[in-house]
């Protein structure tokens, strides 16, 4: 697959099954994300790679999260967060650690985080897996920052679900250059 067909053929696919990357599959895409554009060269980020049965605790860390936040959640609530992370073999949390600069704002900073994931959603896609760029409150949340190592001012960009698509995949989306696009 040359890297212009990956990048327009790339499709997100929620239902992700076994097997995950693994093994030098994993150092493939982890690598790949790493070589992602980064001003200053900071490399303002750290990558947590959950699987296996490391998926049940970062669920139950996102049911402790929401407990906490939510003293009034139900048990389907609680259930739904605790097999979040069952949606796919393989997660990646990116987190951006923000280093202090004069010349580089946060905001490039989170650029570079996501220019990291997108890179590795690509290797994933470029060695037959799908994958799922996902959020959801799990990232905004402090309790699952700490339980990912993060510290406070540190922050979850994505979460990418990796695995083997199962299903159909959607349709691709074809928009109008025009729609997007200036020639000035
Ligand atoms: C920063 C970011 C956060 C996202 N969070 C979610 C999410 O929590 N849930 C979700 O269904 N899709 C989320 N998405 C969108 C999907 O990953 C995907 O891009 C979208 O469904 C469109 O499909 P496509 O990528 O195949 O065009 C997020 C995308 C980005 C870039």
């Amino acid at each position: 697959m040359s890297v212009l067909n990956a990048l327009q053929q790339r499709n997100s696919h929620g239902k992700l099954t076994d097997p995950g990357p693994d093994g030098d599959q994993l150092q493939a895409i982890v690598g790949a994300g790493l070589r992602a554009p980064d001003h200053g060269r900071l490399r303002p980020w750290h990558f947590v790679a959950i699987q296996g049965d490391r998926r049940d605790a970062l669920g139950a860390l996102f049911a402790k999260a929401l407990q906490l936040s939510r003293p009034g959640a139900t048990e389907a609530e609680l259930s739904k967060a605790r097999a979040a992370p069952l949606r796919a073999p393989l997660i990646i949390a990116g987190l951006l650690k923000p280093v202090a600069h004069p010349k580089v704002p946060r905001v490039e900073q989170v650029a570079a985080v996501a220019c990291a994931l997108h890179g590795m959603s690509l290797a994933a896609e470029s060695q037959g897996f799908g994958a799922m760029w996902r959020t959801g409150w799990y990232a905004q949340d402090a309790i699952v920052l700490d339980g990912l190592g993060g510290s406070p001012g540190d922050e979850v960009i994505g979460f990418l679900y990796l695995g083997t698509r199962k299903g159909e995949s959607k349709p691709l989306l074809q928009p109008e250059l025009d729609d997007y696009l200036t020639l000035y």
